[in-house]
């Protein structure tokens, strides 16, 4: 898919790949909020399979513009929101949510400065996000609504299946990859190796889908 990508702006990698796969057949009809959007290629993807609408929110300004630039691009209708996780939808309710957050493990705990590394760093655990995206879905799906989140196993595909379960969801991994490192993880695996989350010289990593449905 071509897409426009400014300077800062998520490079479509092989996470965005796995979960456009599962959402392909989990969108027609439903209304889909994808969190995190960049380029918008996953909120585009959701649109271009029947989706009945699709909002795309990014905390970036510049990934914002990209997505709607994208979208325009593709001919295909999304609304584009700007800022913090849920908090542009707050009181709407979608029945389907996908993301693709930031879940590499980082030497700080706080979020970076920096703009590109606002995609991918999230803490000292990888969860920065994922947890504060799981503990919202209460509040943003509808009764029958599913959540889908991609991440790798670095950060715990089982704290995420809990993270779901705590917000009345039923959780499961729904699809698979094992993949080399890219560049962040590479730059990363001394860290890595060193609290223990990689076994030394680990340098690939299973990236899952979790799937989360209402109960
Ligand atoms: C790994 S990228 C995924 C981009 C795109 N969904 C994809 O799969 O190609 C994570 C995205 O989350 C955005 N992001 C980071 N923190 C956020 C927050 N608190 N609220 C909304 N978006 C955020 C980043 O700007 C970045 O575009």
């Amino acid at each position: 898919m071509l897409l426009l990508r400014p300077p800062g702006v998520y490079r479509v990698d092989r996470d965005t790949a796995l979960l456009t796969d599962v959402l392909r057949d989990r969108v027609r009809g439903r209304h889909v909020l994808d969190v995190g959007s960049g380029t918008g290629a996953l909120a585009i993807a959701a649109a271009q399979a029947g989706a009945a609408s699709v909002t795309a929110v990014d905390l970036s300004r510049r990934s914002a513009a990209a997505a709607w630039l994208n979208s325009r691009l593709h001919h295909v209708p999304i609304t584009v929101r700007c800022g913090d996780l849920f908090t542009p939808v707050r009181g709407r309710r979608f029945d389907v949510v996908v993301a693709n957050p930031p879940y590499v493990p980082a030497s700080d705990q706080s979020p970076t400065r920096y703009r590109i590394a606002r995609c991918w760093d999230a803490g000292h655990d990888g969860r920065l996000l994922l947890d504060r995206l799981c503990s919202g879905l209460p509040e943003i799906l509808t009764d029958d609504g599913s959540a889908l989140v991609v991440h790798s196993e670095v950060c715990g595909e089982q704290a995420t299946i809990a993270a779901m379960a705590a917000a009345g969801l039923d959780a499961r991994v729904v699809a698979r990859a094992v993949l080399p490192f890219g560049p962040v993880m590479r730059a990363r695996a001394a860290l890595l190796e060193a609290r223990g989350m990689i076994v030394p010289g680990q340098r690939v990593e299973e990236i899952v889908v979790v799937a989360g449905e209402r109960r």
